[in-house]
């Protein structure tokens, strides 16, 4: 076989056959495949799409490229869950304890963030001691005991991936479906649970632009979860504004605390209360989202969930008073109030312009070298439906660097004001399955 021949027929709109793929993914871990070709061919698929069978086989075979990680040892149903990424995405710092207070064992296994979207990984080390680096053994173990682990990819799960996404990355090849796709499914498939709940965001923030774009991801990789024998359902929700009010390590950190104290913002625990109500239906604890929605609310009031952080925080090495007193994170040393220059109704809040000042105060990396600083960040005062009037607060600015006036107007020029009254937008489109 020669990879010339294989990215031609791609080219051409030619279905590639399970060997064929075999070859290409295998040869490519191998380095038999130079990055050239591998690139070509991913430029083909841009252009081509992949049919069903072929993204089916192509995440298999990345899925096999490493280590496949045993979860057979954890009781119960297993669910993990996989946001696509957004701004002041902290869902799994929520959606993990409510869950895991339920009962259901949740092992997983997050990422780094880089440019305007944050890592869980990344919120996590903002608690002293806490390490998100934990052998298999140590991982199941946890799981059994607390029913919850977050932590970092193990090295050697899904090195096509890796390699893969590195040249997507220099390629204008990443926004792809059939590539995102079989990108996503092949780490979660590998990462070893029974069952997938993903949430596919669309918007300003979001990978994809569009609701449509969004289904049609969503939908592919339920196929990919449903060709290999899991259960795996996809939220479809609105990343046009950052979720919740907190945008930075530490400062999100804090808001899934309040959310499982009971007072978090309205959009965060809808969503996850949504998500989570599937979670428990997939782990076959009921067969009701009436009843799922109640026992993750009965989490919060209980406080169990709180609990089930704290335990996760201790066993991976954590001070967990940071969780019970959260006043303890490390502050920034100035926060600084950024005011409304006009009025109106917030009717637009560019989610990625505001990730971006996030990491510019140094709270996210340009490269995956960069150090991160935990403790700065924005709080939002005013997200979209809101009325402002002029010098009202539109966002503070917790900052160990000042704020320049670049930083300032990026601020500004990502809220659009009008006078005509704007509705809350939903947040979930839909759950597909
Ligand atoms: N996240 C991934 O893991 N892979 C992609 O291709 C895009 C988002």
């Amino acid at each position: 076989m020669r990879m010339v021949d294989l990215i031609q027929k791609t080219r051409d709109g030619i279905e590639l056959t399970d060997e064929e793929i075999h070859f290409i993914i295998d040869g490519y871990v191998k380095e038999d495949i130079p990055d050239y070709q591998m690139s070509a061919w991913m430029m083909a698929i841009c252009f081509q799409g992949l049919s069903k069978k072929e993204t089916a086989t192509l995440t298999k075979e990345m899925m096999h490229s490493g280590d496949v990680i045993d979860l057979s040892a954890i009781q119960g149903i297993k669910v993990d869950k996989h946001s696509t990424g957004g701004v002041g995405d902290k869902t799994s710092l929520v959606l993990g304890p409510i869950v895991a207070a339920c009962g259901v064992p949740v092992a997983k296994m997050s990422g780094r963030g880089l440019g305007h979207t944050g890592g869980t990984l990344d919120k996590l080390e903002s608690i002293p001691g806490l390490h998100i680096m934990i052998d298999e053994d140590d991982f199941v173990k946890q799981v059994n005991d607390c029913h919850l682990a977050i932590i970092g990819q193990s090295a050697h799960l899904d090195p096509a991936d890796k390699k893969m996404y590195a040249l997507r990355d220099v390629t204008a090849t990443v926004s792809c479906i059939p590539l995102i796709a079989s990108s996503i499914m092949s780490k979660k498939l590998a990462a070893g649970s029974d069952a997938i709940l993903l949430d596919v965001k669309y918007g300003d923030g979001a990978f994809m632009k569009t609701i449509e774009d969004a289904k049609i991801l969503a939908r592919t990789m339920i196929e990919i979860g449903d060709s290999l024998g899991k259960d795996t359902r996809a939220t479809i929700s609105n990343m046009s504004q950052p979720l919740g009010n907190a945008i930075g390590n530490s400062l999100e950190v804090r808001e899934a605390i309040d959310t499982l104290n009971g007072h978090g913002p309205h959009d965060l625990l809808e969503l996850c209360l949504q998500a989570g109500s599937h979670m428990l239906i997939q782990a076959k604890k009921t067969d009701s989202l009436i009843t799922a929605r109640k026992m993750l609310e009965d989490t919060i009031h209980s406080k169990s969930a709180l609990r089930a952080l704290c335990a996760m925080v201790k066993a991976q090495g954590g001070d967990d008073e940071y969780i019970r007193h959260p006043e303890m994170f490390e502050k920034a040393k100035e926060v600084i109030a950024v005011r409304s220059i006009k009025e109106g109704y917030v009717k637009e809040l560019e989610a990625m312009a505001l990730g971006l000042v996030s990491m510019k105060l140094g709270g996210g990396r340009q490269t995956t070298e960069d150090e991160i600083d935990h403790s700065v960040g924005l709080i939002l005062n005013k997200k979209i439906g809101d009325y402002v009037k002029k010098d009202e607060v539109l966002v503070y600015v917790h900052t160990n660097t000042g704020l320049s006036s670049a930083l300032k107007d990026e601020i500004l020029n990502a809220y659009h004001l009008t006078d005509e009254f704007v509705a809350k937008p939903e947040l979930i489109d839909e759950i597909l399955s």
